[in-house]
């Protein structure tokens, strides 16, 4: 790619207007930096150019820097030079962010001279995501624009800000309605007529007054936004480099910043969250998927079932502007999940997070219905009824039976085996599984299970579905529990052993808490409802100690007030609890079980690793791609933290040598064989290799 290709140069009224055209989002990497900066060049040396107007073409005024080049030797012009030279150029350059201007992208247009923007432009510095800060001035320009209130939220977070906030705040001189090109010309006209020194963002001291006055500010601004970051790096130095904007003059406010970038981008943690932010765009890859498979049309929704998981489902559509309508058995099963819908939607809005009116837009996409002649509506047919494969195959005739041609056939289920509900049908190429999670409109995880018959252009469609919705995609293959349950399968027979043993459940949680979880198991496990699993082991005829004695004594976690802890009427906050205490302890004793005490970092161990090992062997059976899709599914899905970069990449990083180790020291202390290390495990760990070393590899079908 050269400069010239991805820079397109043209003269208009004696000023250039400079478009940044590197599909497809404009990433500043090296070709488009050396094309900007002969833009510059040019500017500074024709004197007969009075100015520039400076725009993306496409969707985005420029996503900000190539990721790809982190952590790399990077080419001159690097960024922060490119925009000092743009800023001193003595001629006005005017940005014209006609879409999202983002990190290094808003950091180029902080330099102009101006900014105009359109009303669907997005303007963020979502750096913190990665583990980084601004590392091109915006943590020295942006406070200086907008304030440090508001500059420190937006870098501190990393959450975008729309067109017409950004004209609050200062950050935008304008937002065009119409044609923005022809707007920004015009400010660039009425700039040059007035004949002043264009202003330098660098020069504008007034907003930052308030900081200078008063040296308590920044900390009291910023603490509630570090609570919850958990303590990372990241967010602490975007606090610190805001900090030296307010208390250092300009230059030595930006070399602050580039040593404070210097040492996140060599972070463990900045390092975990840019493999997370590549292996999310490699999880819904197939290697052995032809390059001329397409996606199938998709513009109205069928979900069958108003339960908890179809009514998530269905919100997941209509938030996306998708129409969808929902089948269930009977009115009054119905009526309940569509009064849910509304309950849900109710709640976000007096949280002020969605306006009413935009509620009603949402709820006015879904359908509810007991009519299966719908069915035929639908391009794509998501069933989420109860968990029970007779149910669904008879399910599945009916679909079979009333379904359009070409229609994408998906299943919820979450255990069952999608190649017999595929064979239910006499079109198994359309089925396979949509494995949502719960809350299905919040949780971004979607593992798309690929069964044996699953023709590619069904998975691209469900794929691009995905997308549509906001989901991350996973494509994973048929087993029980799939990937990301199958793992959790482990760890959860590990936290109840641990009970037996001698913990209580306050230890596993912290010691899950501190591993950097939102929440441990057995505070999640009530939060769930601990009734599910017990009437599923009752069926299966499987038992586990703990959770059934807590079950049979009616504790079935927050909706009866008590579990694994007891919950004060209308909180959610978890008590410890004598009481289980002395059922844990009765349940050892009757089990001939000596309780003995257990470090913090056992339980670490045997909450991760065995999840590990199950990993491991969900590769050697090709159940998962790569290694990585297995961190995107735990990020996205379970909560793991970012910043570990997901289980397989963490294996890698502790050394799969040690792992296998303790593998093998909790399989033979505890005469544990689910605990023995995986083959896969064993021969990359006599290697010497990681996980990130295997080939992608096709899911087994
Ligand atoms: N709850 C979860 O966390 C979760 C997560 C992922 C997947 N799943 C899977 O999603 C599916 C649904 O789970 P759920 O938690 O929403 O269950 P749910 O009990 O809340 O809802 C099931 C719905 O299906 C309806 N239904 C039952 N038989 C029907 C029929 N013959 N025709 C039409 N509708 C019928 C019921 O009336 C009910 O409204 C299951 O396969 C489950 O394994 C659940």
């Amino acid at each position: 790619m050269t400069s010239a290709n991805v820079v397109k140069v043209t003269e208009r009224d004696g000023a250039l207007l400079i478009e940044m055209d590197n599909p497809p989002v404009n990433a500043l990497g090296i070709a488009l930096r050396r094309g900007l900066m002969a833009a510059f060049e040019r500017l500074a040396r024709e004197s007969a150019l009075k100015g520039a107007v400076l725009t993306g073409t496409g969707r985005f005024f420029s996503a900000g820097a190539d990721i790809s080049e982190f952590g790399k030797t990077r080419e001159n012009p690097l960024l922060p030079e490119l925009i000092a030279f743009l800023e001193d150029l003595g001629k006005p350059v005017v940005a014209a962010i006609n879409g999202q201007a983002l990190g290094g992208g808003l950091e180029l247009a902080l330099g102009c001279h101006y900014r105009i923007a359109a009303p669907a432009a997005r303007m963020g510095l979502p750096e913190v995501k990665l583990g980084l800060l601004p590392g091109a001035g915006g943590t020295q320009r942006l406070p200086r624009l907008i304030g440090v209130e508001r500059a420190l939220a937006m870098i501190v977070t990393g959450e975008p800000i729309d067109a017409a906030e950004a004209k609050t705040l200062g950050l935008v001189d304008d937002v065009a309605e119409g044609d923005l090109i022809g707007a920004a010309f015009r400010l660039l006209e009425g700039a040059v007529a007035r004949g002043v020194r264009p202003p330098r963002t660098r020069d504008r001291e007034e907003k930052l007054a308030a900081a200078r006055a008063d040296s308590g500010l920044i900390d009291r601004i910023a603490e509630p936004l570090l609570k919850r970051q958990r303590g990372l790096p990241a967010p602490r130095a975007c606090v610190e480099a805001v900090r030296a904007a307010v208390t250092l003059p300009f230059e030595e406010g930006l070399k602050r910043e580039v040593e404070l970038f210097a040492q996140l981008v060599n972070s463990p943690e900045s390092k975990a969250q840019r493999h997370i932010f590549f292996a999310e765009r490699e999880a819904a890859k197939l290697p052995d998927m032809p390059a001329d498979v397409r996606p199938r049309e998709v513009n109205k929704a069928v979900v069958i079932g108003a339960g908890t998981m179809g009514g998530g489902i269905a919100m997941s559509f209509a938030n996306f502007g998708i129409p969808v309508w929902i089948i269930d058995q009977d009115h009054e099963s119905l009526d309940r999940g569509l009064a849910r819908i509304r309950e849900n939607y109710q709640i976000t809005v007096s949280r002020g997070s969605l306006a009413a009116d935009e509620m009603e837009k949402r709820l006015a996409r879904i359908h509810g219905t007991t009519d299966w002649s719908v069915l035929a509506e639908g391009d794509v047919v998501i069933e989420a009824v109860f968990e029970e494969l007779d149910l669904k195959q008879r399910i599945f005739r009916m679909i079979d039976e009333k379904a359009r041609p070409g229609a994408l056939l998906a299943t919820n289920t979450s255990t069952l085996d999608v190649n017999k509900i595929a064979a239910a049908t006499s079109r198994p190429e359309d089925v396979l599984g949509m494995h949502f999670f719960s809350p299905a409109n919040v949780m971004r995880l979607l593992e798309i299970v690929r069964a044996s018959k699953t023709s590619f252009d069904a998975i691209a469609t469900a794929i691009a579905i995905g997308r549509r919705i906001g989901k991350v995609p996973a494509v994973v293959g048929v087993c029980d529990g799939f990937v990301g349950n199958r793992m959790l399968h482990r760890r959860t027979a590990q936290a109840e052993r641990l009970l037996l043993e001698g913990a209580l459940p306050q230890d596993v949680d912290q010691a899950v808490v501190a591993f950097g979880f939102p929440m441990g198991p057995f505070a999640m496990g009530d939060l769930a409802g601990l009734d599910v699993g017990w009437r599923i082991r009752k069926a299966r005829g499987t038992k586990a100690p703990i959770s059934d004695a807590l079950c049979e004594a009616g504790r079935f976690g927050q909706k009866t007030g008590a579990g694994y802890y007891r919950y004060e009427k209308g909180s959610r906050t978890p008590i410890p609890d004598p009481e289980v205490e002395r059922i844990i302890i009765e349940t050892s004793k009757r089990l001939g079980i000596t309780r003995r005490p257990i470090s913090a970092e056992e339980i670490t161990e045997r909450m991760i690793y065995p999840m590990i090992n199950e990993g491991a062997r969900i590769l050697e059976e090709r159940i998962a791609m790569r290694a990585s899709d297995i961190d995107v599914i735990w990020v996205y899905g379970y909560g793991w933290p970012v910043w570990r970069g997901g289980p397989m990449y963490y294996a890698d990083q502790v050394g799969l040598g040690q792992i296998e180790a303790r593998l093998k020291h909790y399989a033979e202390t505890l005469n544990d064989e689910t605990l023995r290390p995986a083959a896969l495990l064993s021969r990359l760990a006599a290697e010497g290799k990681g996980f990130s070393s295997l080939p992608v590899q096709p899911i087994a079908i």
